[in-house]
């Protein structure tokens, strides 16, 4: 399907200083996706000049939380090329999470053009820097305006981006739930819904009070098994083994992860995907055996944790120096990959042009 363009009368690009901070999601470039499914179909594919929208109070999306997202990132390398990191993979999870929340699946080819064109079309937005780099959002919402709570015969499937610094959290400590879930069994927690991020923001405020800076997420049912690290997967590094949890009905399958799993591998670490019993941790921790604990995903990368809590337990985590832990070597060899300084033997990059 052909994607209309309308291009913007001015950039608005001179409006940001490259020079300082970017903040993360703050900043959105001059052009979006639209696309809308309504009488059972999809309309025409457009990129417009990035602007507000108007909808009815009465839409879906705002009473039942039929919204779903993805996150994937450009990158420019040093001869102004840009490449998306394993683009297909953000497609098939979206359209994942679309049959879960009971929306209509977006062509893949038609995503695929779309979030190239797209960012062909905004390619001075993508910054240049180590960690930088051009955050894409597709997303998509039930917009009929209608109040019954039954699925939306409409939806608008739209993606924005914009320049983004590296994210880093600093020393993270977190709190290991022991009472509030982001997930269940036979729920939402594999999809990219945006009601997981919401219902998290509570139970993440409470730990913050306690003075902890993110929560680790653990099974609904017993509490007893590590899960997911805030907003990203979950990794724990005992003795010189890398573990982390299997993905399942409550555990996004987080392409970050995956691609750690895959260079852990080749890079000789030996990797353990199995479930992280609170209680190993525990007894880890009073041997002295964690190394490091991080939580990966698209937007950080790779977050380190400098102490894990749970209940009257505090373990924190020793300082290794940045060359001999997991994190600094993969987060390198995946910017690496990302940034076009090495070869890619996986396929993961693509290039836009
Ligand atoms: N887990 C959750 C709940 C997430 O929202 C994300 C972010 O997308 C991840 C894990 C990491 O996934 P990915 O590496 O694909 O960004
Ligand atoms: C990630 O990319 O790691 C995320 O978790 C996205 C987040 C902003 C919801």
């Amino acid at each position: 399907m052909k994607i209309e363009v309308e291009k913007c009368a001015k950039t608005k690009i001179g409006d940001i200083d490259f020079g300082s901070a970017m903040p993360f999601g703050k900043y959105m470039s001059d052009h979006m996706f639209i696309l809308k499914w309504e009488n059972g179909q999809w309309g025409t594919p457009k990129i417009e000049p990035y602007h507000a929208l108007s909808i009815e109070p009465s839409s879906k999306v705002f009473h039942y939380g039929q919204a779903i997202f993805e996150g994937m990132k450009a990158f420019r390398d040093a001869n102004d090329k840009i490449f998306l990191f394993r683009p297909k993979d953000n497609i098939a999870r979206f359209n994942k999470s679309a049959v879960r929340m009971n929306m209509p699946e977006v062509p893949e080819d038609l995503f695929y053009d779309a979030v190239k064109q797209l960012v062909a079309l905004d390619k001075a937005w993508v910054p240049r820097g180590e960690g930088r780099s051009y955050y894409i959002r597709p997303f998509m919402i039930g917009c009929e305006p209608a109040l019954n709570a039954v699925p939306s015969a409409e939806y608008l499937f739209m993606i924005i981006g914009g320049p983004v610094d590296a994210i880093f959290h600093g020393d993270v400590t977190v709190k290991i739930a022991d009472h509030f879930s982001r997930a269940a069994n036979g729920g939402t927690g594999f999809a990219k819904c945006s009601g997981n991020y919401g219902g998290q923001f509570y139970p993440s405020t409470l730990a913050k009070k306690e003075g902890f800076q993110s929560v680790i997420w653990t099974d609904d049912a017993t509490h007893t098994h590590l899960e997911e690290a805030g907003q990203m997967n979950f990794m724990i590094r005992i003795g010189d083994t890398l573990h982390t949890a299997p993905v399942s009905d409550r555990i996004l399958d987080g392409i970050t992860r995956k691609s750690i799993l895959q260079l852990a591998k080749d890079m000789g670490i030996k990797t353990d995907i199995s479930p992280i019993l609170v209680d190993d941790v525990v007894e880890a921790g009073k041997k002295g055996e964690i190394k490091e604990a991080f939580g990966c995903g698209t937007a950080a990368v790779i977050s380190p944790i400098s102490a894990l809590g749970y209940k009257e337990h505090y373990m924190k985590l020793p300082k290794l120096q940045s060359e001999e832990t997991f994190a600094e070597r993969i987060r390198q060899r995946i910017f690496d990959i990302q940034y076009n300084r090495t070869a890619d033997p996986y396929g993961w990059r693509d290039e836009v042009l």
